[in-house]
Protein backbone atom coordinates (compact mmCIF):
# COMPACT_ATOMS: atom_id res chain seq x y z
CA UNK A 1 0.00 0.00 0.00
CA UNK A 2 2.81 2.26 0.54
CA UNK A 3 3.78 2.90 -2.97
CA UNK A 4 4.40 6.78 -2.72
CA UNK A 5 7.97 8.43 -2.19
CA UNK A 6 8.19 11.74 -1.35
CA UNK A 7 11.40 14.01 -2.56
CA UNK A 8 11.88 17.58 -0.64
CA UNK A 9 14.14 19.78 -0.02
CA UNK A 10 16.24 19.97 3.54
CA UNK A 11 17.29 23.55 3.80
CA UNK A 12 16.43 26.44 1.88
CA UNK A 13 15.81 25.12 -2.00
CA UNK A 14 18.11 24.39 -4.64
CA UNK A 15 19.56 21.43 -3.17
CA UNK A 16 19.75 19.21 -6.11
CA UNK A 17 16.11 17.66 -5.78
CA UNK A 18 15.69 16.88 -9.78
CA UNK A 19 18.59 14.99 -10.19
CA UNK A 20 16.97 12.13 -7.47
CA UNK A 21 13.58 12.81 -8.64
CA UNK A 22 15.14 11.82 -12.13
CA UNK A 23 16.53 8.86 -10.87
CA UNK A 24 13.35 7.87 -9.30
CA UNK A 25 11.03 8.99 -12.71
CA UNK A 26 11.95 5.71 -13.87
CA UNK A 27 10.43 3.11 -11.62
CA UNK A 28 7.19 5.63 -11.13
CA UNK A 29 4.21 5.88 -13.08
CA UNK A 30 3.00 9.67 -11.56
CA UNK A 31 5.24 12.40 -11.05
CA UNK A 32 3.37 15.01 -8.45
CA UNK A 33 4.40 18.46 -8.20
CA UNK A 34 2.30 19.17 -4.36
CA UNK A 35 3.19 23.04 -3.33
CA UNK A 36 4.31 26.51 -4.78
CA UNK A 37 4.52 27.76 -8.29
CA UNK A 38 6.90 29.06 -10.87
CA UNK A 39 9.10 30.27 -7.62
CA UNK A 40 10.84 26.79 -8.35
CA UNK A 41 13.63 26.27 -10.29
CA UNK A 42 14.88 22.79 -11.20
CA UNK A 43 17.12 21.65 -14.01
CA UNK A 44 17.03 18.33 -15.60
CA UNK A 45 19.17 16.59 -17.91
CA UNK A 46 17.95 14.46 -19.84
CA UNK A 47 19.24 12.37 -23.16
CA UNK A 48 22.00 15.35 -23.45
CA UNK A 49 19.41 17.72 -23.73
CA UNK A 50 19.13 20.17 -20.81
CA UNK A 51 15.59 21.95 -19.43
CA UNK A 52 14.87 24.82 -17.00
CA UNK A 53 11.84 23.85 -15.00
CA UNK A 54 9.87 26.54 -13.14
CA UNK A 55 6.70 24.96 -12.50
CA UNK A 56 5.77 21.78 -14.27
CA UNK A 57 7.36 18.06 -12.35
CA UNK A 58 10.37 17.05 -13.79
CA UNK A 59 8.77 13.08 -14.51
CA UNK A 60 6.66 15.19 -17.72
CA UNK A 61 10.18 14.17 -19.55
CA UNK A 62 9.02 10.54 -19.30
CA UNK A 63 6.84 9.00 -21.56
CA UNK A 64 5.93 6.20 -19.27
CA UNK A 65 5.35 8.86 -16.25
CA UNK A 66 1.98 11.34 -15.76
CA UNK A 67 2.66 14.31 -14.60
CA UNK A 68 0.50 15.88 -12.37
CA UNK A 69 0.08 19.28 -10.91
CA UNK A 70 -1.48 18.83 -7.60
CA UNK A 71 -4.15 20.84 -5.78
CA UNK A 72 -1.90 22.78 -3.60
CA UNK A 73 0.27 24.55 -6.40
CA UNK A 74 -0.25 28.27 -7.66
CA UNK A 75 0.18 28.03 -11.49
CA UNK A 76 0.39 31.05 -13.59
CA UNK A 77 -0.92 29.91 -16.98
CA UNK A 78 1.63 31.74 -19.02
CA UNK A 79 4.41 30.11 -17.35
CA UNK A 80 3.22 26.88 -18.04
CA UNK A 81 1.79 27.28 -21.37
CA UNK A 82 5.46 28.22 -21.90
CA UNK A 83 7.11 25.25 -20.52
CA UNK A 84 4.10 22.89 -22.20
CA UNK A 85 5.52 24.86 -25.96
CA UNK A 86 8.99 24.87 -25.01
CA UNK A 87 8.63 20.84 -24.92
CA UNK A 88 6.49 20.29 -27.69
CA UNK A 89 9.32 22.41 -29.51
CA UNK A 90 11.58 19.65 -28.98
CA UNK A 91 9.47 17.01 -29.75
CA UNK A 92 7.90 16.63 -26.79
CA UNK A 93 4.08 15.36 -27.38
CA UNK A 94 3.24 17.06 -23.91
CA UNK A 95 0.09 14.15 -23.38
CA UNK A 96 0.89 12.68 -19.86
CA UNK A 97 0.46 16.31 -18.08
CA UNK A 98 -2.83 16.67 -15.88
CA UNK A 99 -3.53 19.58 -13.67
CA UNK A 100 -5.66 19.48 -10.46
CA UNK A 101 -8.80 21.54 -11.04
CA UNK A 102 -8.40 22.31 -7.61
CA UNK A 103 -5.05 23.81 -8.12
CA UNK A 104 -5.46 27.39 -7.65
CA UNK A 105 -4.87 30.50 -10.62
CA UNK A 106 -1.92 33.44 -10.55
CA UNK A 107 -3.29 36.15 -12.21
CA UNK A 108 -1.90 39.46 -13.43
CA UNK A 109 -2.74 41.11 -10.38
CA UNK A 110 -0.58 38.79 -7.85
CA UNK A 111 3.00 39.54 -9.36
CA UNK A 112 2.04 43.33 -9.12
CA UNK A 113 0.88 43.13 -5.56
CA UNK A 114 4.03 40.36 -5.08
CA UNK A 115 6.17 43.24 -5.97
CA UNK A 116 4.44 45.83 -4.49
CA UNK A 117 4.24 44.39 -0.82
CA UNK A 118 8.37 43.78 -0.96
CA UNK A 119 8.53 47.78 -1.48
CA UNK A 120 6.53 48.68 1.17
CA UNK A 121 9.08 46.81 3.30
CA UNK A 122 11.65 48.83 2.67
CA UNK A 123 14.15 48.08 5.36
CA UNK A 124 12.93 44.63 5.97
CA UNK A 125 12.67 42.88 2.52
CA UNK A 126 11.81 38.88 2.21
CA UNK A 127 13.92 38.47 -1.24
CA UNK A 128 10.71 36.67 -2.53
CA UNK A 129 10.89 35.99 -6.33
CA UNK A 130 8.31 38.27 -6.99
CA UNK A 131 6.06 35.85 -9.13
CA UNK A 132 2.92 36.50 -7.24
CA UNK A 133 3.17 33.22 -5.09
CA UNK A 134 2.47 35.00 -1.66
CA UNK A 135 -0.92 36.99 -3.27
CA UNK A 136 -1.65 33.87 -4.53
CA UNK A 137 -1.93 31.86 -1.58
CA UNK A 138 -3.54 34.89 0.24
CA UNK A 139 -6.21 35.25 -2.09
CA UNK A 140 -6.84 31.38 -1.31
CA UNK A 141 -6.91 31.30 2.25
CA UNK A 142 -9.07 34.47 2.09
CA UNK A 143 -11.05 32.29 -0.36
CA UNK A 144 -11.33 35.29 -3.29
CA UNK A 145 -8.76 32.71 -5.26
CA UNK A 146 -9.93 31.59 -8.61
CA UNK A 147 -9.11 28.14 -8.80
CA UNK A 148 -8.22 26.37 -12.20
CA UNK A 149 -12.23 24.71 -12.08
CA UNK A 150 -13.49 28.42 -12.18
CA UNK A 151 -10.56 29.21 -14.65
CA UNK A 152 -11.83 26.92 -17.58
CA UNK A 153 -15.66 27.78 -16.62
CA UNK A 154 -18.19 30.20 -17.51
CA UNK A 155 -17.45 31.32 -14.18
CA UNK A 156 -14.43 33.31 -14.92
CA UNK A 157 -15.50 36.43 -16.38
CA UNK A 158 -17.57 37.15 -13.24
CA UNK A 159 -14.93 36.09 -10.50
CA UNK A 160 -11.78 38.01 -12.15
CA UNK A 161 -13.97 41.09 -12.94
CA UNK A 162 -15.13 41.01 -8.84
CA UNK A 163 -11.11 40.47 -8.55
CA UNK A 164 -10.14 43.17 -10.48
CA UNK A 165 -12.63 45.46 -8.84
CA UNK A 166 -11.16 44.08 -5.14
CA UNK A 167 -7.60 44.55 -6.11
CA UNK A 168 -7.57 47.74 -8.14
CA UNK A 169 -8.84 49.17 -4.78
CA UNK A 170 -5.71 47.67 -3.64
CA UNK A 171 -3.42 49.12 -6.57
CA UNK A 172 -4.76 52.75 -6.03
CA UNK A 173 -3.71 53.13 -2.38
CA UNK A 174 0.00 51.99 -3.53
CA UNK A 175 -0.51 54.47 -6.45
CA UNK A 176 -0.07 51.44 -8.70
CA UNK A 177 -1.96 51.68 -12.20
CA UNK A 178 -5.33 49.80 -12.47
CA UNK A 179 -5.47 46.55 -14.39
CA UNK A 180 -8.04 46.76 -17.04
CA UNK A 181 -10.90 43.81 -17.10
CA UNK A 182 -11.34 44.04 -20.72
CA UNK A 183 -7.52 43.21 -21.26
CA UNK A 184 -6.93 41.03 -18.45
CA UNK A 185 -9.89 38.87 -19.41
CA UNK A 186 -9.31 38.72 -23.36
CA UNK A 187 -6.05 37.41 -22.49
CA UNK A 188 -6.77 34.62 -20.46
CA UNK A 189 -9.63 33.49 -21.30
CA UNK A 190 -7.35 32.60 -24.34
CA UNK A 191 -5.00 30.61 -21.75
CA UNK A 192 -7.95 29.19 -19.62
CA UNK A 193 -8.74 27.00 -23.14
CA UNK A 194 -4.98 26.29 -24.34
CA UNK A 195 -5.30 24.51 -20.76
CA UNK A 196 -8.71 23.22 -20.55
CA UNK A 197 -7.82 19.84 -22.13
CA UNK A 198 -5.07 19.09 -18.88
CA UNK A 199 -7.56 20.15 -16.15
CA UNK A 200 -9.25 17.25 -14.32
CA UNK A 201 -9.70 15.28 -10.43
CA UNK A 202 -6.12 14.42 -10.05
CA UNK A 203 -7.37 13.17 -6.58
CA UNK A 204 -9.58 10.31 -7.65
CA UNK A 205 -6.59 9.47 -10.56
CA UNK A 206 -4.04 9.42 -7.77
CA UNK A 207 -6.74 6.70 -5.89
CA UNK A 208 -7.00 4.93 -8.60
CA UNK A 209 -3.05 4.43 -9.08
CA UNK A 210 -2.84 3.75 -5.80
CA UNK A 211 -5.43 1.22 -5.62
CA UNK A 212 -3.47 -0.24 -8.40
CA UNK A 213 -0.32 -0.79 -6.91
CA UNK A 214 0.91 1.88 -9.25
CA UNK A 215 4.21 3.94 -7.75
CA UNK A 216 3.83 7.82 -6.98
CA UNK A 217 6.46 9.94 -6.81
CA UNK A 218 6.06 12.99 -5.26
CA UNK A 219 8.23 16.12 -6.07
CA UNK A 220 8.91 18.83 -3.33
CA UNK A 221 9.66 22.71 -4.61
CA UNK A 222 11.17 25.26 -2.44
CA UNK A 223 12.89 22.86 0.99
CA UNK A 224 11.70 22.73 4.70
CA UNK A 225 13.27 25.65 6.20
CA UNK A 226 11.39 27.64 3.69
CA UNK A 227 7.99 26.30 4.96
CA UNK A 228 5.65 29.08 5.67
CA UNK A 229 4.78 26.57 9.73
CA UNK A 230 8.58 25.31 9.80
CA UNK A 231 11.04 27.39 8.28
CA UNK A 232 12.03 30.98 9.55
CA UNK A 233 9.07 33.40 9.33
CA UNK A 234 8.49 35.17 7.77
CA UNK A 235 11.92 34.51 5.21
CA UNK A 236 9.73 31.82 3.89
CA UNK A 237 7.74 31.04 0.87
CA UNK A 238 4.02 31.03 1.34
CA UNK A 239 3.12 27.06 1.33
CA UNK A 240 3.86 23.66 2.70
CA UNK A 241 6.91 22.39 1.43
CA UNK A 242 7.21 19.88 3.54
CA UNK A 243 5.72 16.35 4.43
CA UNK A 244 2.14 17.82 5.52
CA UNK A 245 2.00 19.01 2.15
CA UNK A 246 2.66 16.45 0.27
CA UNK A 247 -0.52 15.09 1.50
CA UNK A 248 -2.86 18.54 1.50
CA UNK A 249 -1.52 19.38 -1.71
CA UNK A 250 -2.57 16.05 -3.54
CA UNK A 251 -5.25 14.00 -1.72
CA UNK A 252 -2.79 11.68 -0.80
CA UNK A 253 -3.16 10.22 2.81
CA UNK A 254 -0.29 9.88 4.73
CA UNK A 255 -0.58 5.76 5.57
CA UNK A 256 0.11 5.64 1.22
CA UNK A 257 3.32 7.37 2.07
CA UNK A 258 6.31 5.54 2.25
CA UNK A 259 9.75 6.76 1.69
CA UNK A 260 10.30 10.16 2.34
CA UNK A 261 13.70 11.44 0.80
CA UNK A 262 15.25 14.95 2.02
CA UNK A 263 17.58 16.51 -0.13
CA UNK A 264 20.93 18.08 0.72
CA UNK A 265 24.30 19.62 -0.36
CA UNK A 266 27.34 18.64 1.18
CA UNK A 267 27.50 22.38 2.16
CA UNK A 268 24.42 24.86 2.79
CA UNK A 269 22.90 27.36 0.44
CA UNK A 270 20.04 29.85 0.49
CA UNK A 271 18.64 32.62 -1.50
CA UNK A 272 16.88 35.71 -0.55
CA UNK A 273 17.12 37.19 3.38
CA UNK A 274 16.96 35.52 6.52
CA UNK A 275 18.88 33.66 9.26
CA UNK A 276 21.44 31.38 8.28
CA UNK A 277 24.36 30.26 11.10
CA UNK A 278 26.71 28.98 8.83
CA UNK A 279 26.97 31.11 6.46
CA UNK A 280 30.47 31.88 5.03
CA UNK A 281 31.14 35.63 3.96
CA UNK A 282 34.48 35.74 3.36
CA UNK A 283 36.69 34.11 0.78
CA UNK A 284 35.58 30.43 1.57
CA UNK A 285 31.94 31.00 1.04
CA UNK A 286 33.00 33.22 -2.25
CA UNK A 287 35.22 29.66 -3.16
CA UNK A 288 32.10 27.35 -2.65
CA UNK A 289 29.83 29.67 -4.90
CA UNK A 290 31.93 29.61 -7.50
CA UNK A 291 32.97 25.49 -7.24
CA UNK A 292 28.96 24.70 -6.83
CA UNK A 293 27.66 26.95 -9.29
CA UNK A 294 25.44 28.58 -6.72
CA UNK A 295 23.18 30.81 -9.07
CA UNK A 296 19.51 31.09 -8.89
CA UNK A 297 17.86 28.55 -11.66
CA UNK A 298 14.53 31.39 -11.23
CA UNK A 299 16.40 34.40 -10.56
CA UNK A 300 19.90 34.06 -11.23
CA UNK A 301 20.79 35.66 -8.09
CA UNK A 302 23.72 34.87 -6.24
CA UNK A 303 23.29 32.72 -3.56
CA UNK A 304 24.42 32.92 -0.14
CA UNK A 305 27.10 29.83 0.73
CA UNK A 306 28.21 28.11 4.08
CA UNK A 307 29.32 24.83 6.03
CA UNK A 308 26.51 22.14 6.05
CA UNK A 309 24.73 22.23 9.41
CA UNK A 310 23.59 19.57 11.01
CA UNK A 311 21.86 21.09 14.23
CA UNK A 312 18.64 22.22 11.35
CA UNK A 313 19.11 19.02 9.78
CA UNK A 314 18.16 17.10 12.65
CA UNK A 315 15.10 19.86 12.76
CA UNK A 316 14.18 18.86 8.87
CA UNK A 317 14.69 15.01 9.64
CA UNK A 318 12.52 14.90 12.97
CA UNK A 319 9.09 17.08 10.92
CA UNK A 320 9.60 15.31 7.88
CA UNK A 321 9.95 11.86 9.50
CA UNK A 322 12.66 11.27 7.27
CA UNK A 323 13.43 7.90 6.03
CA UNK A 324 16.60 8.82 3.81
CA UNK A 325 19.19 11.48 2.96
CA UNK A 326 20.52 12.23 -0.18
CA UNK A 327 23.83 14.53 -0.25
CA UNK A 328 24.80 16.09 -3.30
CA UNK A 329 27.70 18.29 -4.17
CA UNK A 330 30.14 15.76 -2.69
CA UNK A 331 32.07 16.29 -5.13
CA UNK A 332 32.35 20.27 -4.89
CA UNK A 333 33.32 20.14 -0.77
CA UNK A 334 35.94 17.35 -0.98
CA UNK A 335 37.65 19.76 -3.05
CA UNK A 336 38.23 22.00 0.08
CA UNK A 337 41.54 21.02 2.16
CA UNK A 338 39.57 21.04 5.40
CA UNK A 339 35.92 20.50 5.67
CA UNK A 340 33.65 22.02 8.74
CA UNK A 341 30.31 20.98 9.77
CA UNK A 342 28.17 22.35 12.62
CA UNK A 343 27.64 20.24 15.09
CA UNK A 344 25.91 22.54 17.50
CA UNK A 345 24.80 25.93 17.88
CA UNK A 346 25.99 28.45 21.13
CA UNK A 347 23.78 30.37 22.41
CA UNK A 348 24.28 33.01 25.33
CA UNK A 349 27.63 31.35 25.44
CA UNK A 350 25.70 27.72 25.81
CA UNK A 351 26.18 24.99 23.52
CA UNK A 352 22.86 23.44 22.32
CA UNK A 353 21.60 21.36 19.65
CA UNK A 354 18.03 22.26 19.58
CA UNK A 355 16.62 23.88 16.25
CA UNK A 356 14.19 26.86 16.60
CA UNK A 357 13.59 29.04 13.66
CA UNK A 358 12.91 31.58 15.48
CA UNK A 359 14.92 34.56 14.15
CA UNK A 360 16.25 36.15 17.31
CA UNK A 361 17.58 32.99 18.15
CA UNK A 362 18.96 32.44 15.24
CA UNK A 363 20.84 35.68 14.58
CA UNK A 364 22.51 35.19 17.94
CA UNK A 365 23.76 31.34 17.63
CA UNK A 366 27.27 30.92 16.12
CA UNK A 367 28.17 27.73 14.67
CA UNK A 368 30.27 24.87 16.57
CA UNK A 369 32.07 23.17 13.98
CA UNK A 370 33.83 19.49 13.71
CA UNK A 371 36.45 19.36 10.92
CA UNK A 372 36.78 16.81 8.34
CA UNK A 373 39.73 16.28 6.16
CA UNK A 374 38.76 17.27 2.51
CA UNK A 375 40.81 16.50 -0.72
CA UNK A 376 38.60 13.80 -1.79
CA UNK A 377 40.27 13.99 -5.40
CA UNK A 378 37.97 12.87 -8.80
CA UNK A 379 35.16 11.08 -7.02
CA UNK A 380 32.74 11.37 -10.09
CA UNK A 381 33.38 7.80 -11.35
CA UNK A 382 32.36 6.30 -8.17
CA UNK A 383 29.77 4.22 -8.11
CA UNK A 384 29.22 2.48 -4.81
CA UNK A 385 29.94 4.04 -1.28
CA UNK A 386 32.92 1.40 -1.47
CA UNK A 387 34.66 2.99 -3.65
CA UNK A 388 34.48 6.46 -2.13
CA UNK A 389 38.23 7.46 -0.53
CA UNK A 390 38.35 7.21 3.32
CA UNK A 391 37.83 11.28 3.69
CA UNK A 392 34.30 10.96 2.07
CA UNK A 393 33.51 8.26 3.68
CA UNK A 394 34.07 9.42 7.30
CA UNK A 395 32.21 12.89 6.13
CA UNK A 396 29.13 10.91 4.99
CA UNK A 397 29.15 8.72 8.00
CA UNK A 398 29.01 11.12 10.22
CA UNK A 399 26.45 12.49 9.02
CA UNK A 400 24.00 9.43 9.32
CA UNK A 401 25.50 9.09 12.60
CA UNK A 402 24.89 12.78 14.11
CA UNK A 403 21.04 12.42 11.90
CA UNK A 404 20.35 8.94 12.90
CA UNK A 405 19.28 9.05 8.82
CA UNK A 406 20.46 6.70 6.46
CA UNK A 407 22.03 8.40 3.35
CA UNK A 408 20.65 6.78 0.29
CA UNK A 409 21.76 8.96 -2.57
CA UNK A 410 25.26 10.38 -2.77
CA UNK A 411 25.61 12.98 -5.33
CA UNK A 412 29.27 12.51 -7.58
CA UNK A 413 29.23 14.85 -9.82
CA UNK A 414 27.19 17.58 -11.99
CA UNK A 415 25.79 14.82 -14.98
CA UNK A 416 22.65 12.59 -14.48
CA UNK A 417 24.47 9.02 -13.58
CA UNK A 418 27.34 11.23 -11.21
CA UNK A 419 25.39 9.52 -8.08
CA UNK A 420 25.46 6.71 -6.14
CA UNK A 421 22.73 4.58 -5.11
CA UNK A 422 22.89 2.65 -1.78
P1 LIG B 1 8.42 33.53 -2.66
O1 LIG B 1 8.26 32.05 -2.58
O2 LIG B 1 8.62 34.04 -4.05
O3 LIG B 1 7.34 34.26 -1.93
O4 LIG B 1 9.78 33.90 -1.89
C1 LIG B 1 9.94 33.72 -0.49
C2 LIG B 1 11.34 33.23 -0.16
O5 LIG B 1 11.49 31.90 -0.63
C3 LIG B 1 12.47 34.03 -0.82
O6 LIG B 1 13.57 34.09 0.06
C4 LIG B 1 12.81 33.21 -2.06
O7 LIG B 1 14.13 33.45 -2.50
C5 LIG B 1 12.64 31.81 -1.50
N1 LIG B 1 12.34 30.82 -2.51
C6 LIG B 1 11.16 30.59 -3.12
N2 LIG B 1 11.25 29.56 -3.97
C7 LIG B 1 12.50 29.10 -3.89
C8 LIG B 1 13.19 28.01 -4.51
O8 LIG B 1 12.66 27.21 -5.30
N3 LIG B 1 14.51 27.87 -4.16
C9 LIG B 1 15.12 28.68 -3.26
N4 LIG B 1 14.50 29.68 -2.65
C10 LIG B 1 13.21 29.90 -2.96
Amino acid sequence: MKNVTVVLGAFYGDEGKGKVIDYLSSDNKYAVRYSGGNNAGHSVEVNGAKFAFHLLPSGILYDNVKAILGNGVVIDPKVLIEEIDSLKEKGYKVNNLYISEKAHVILPYHPILDETLEEMRAGNKLGTTKRGIGPAYCDKYERSGIRMEDFISSRFKELLKENIKNKNVILRAYKKPKLKFSEVYKEYKAYAKILKPYVCDTITMLHKAIKKGEKILCEGAQASLLDIDFGSYPYVTSSNPTIGGAITGTGIGARYIGEVYGVIKAYSSRVGAGPFVTELTDATGDRIRELGHEYGVTTKRPRRCGWLDLVSLNYVCMINGLTGLCVNHLDTIGKFDKIKVCVAYKYKGKKTTDFTTNVDFLANCTPVYEEFEGNFGDISKCRSFEELPVNAKKYINRIEELTNTPVKFIGVGAAREEMIVR
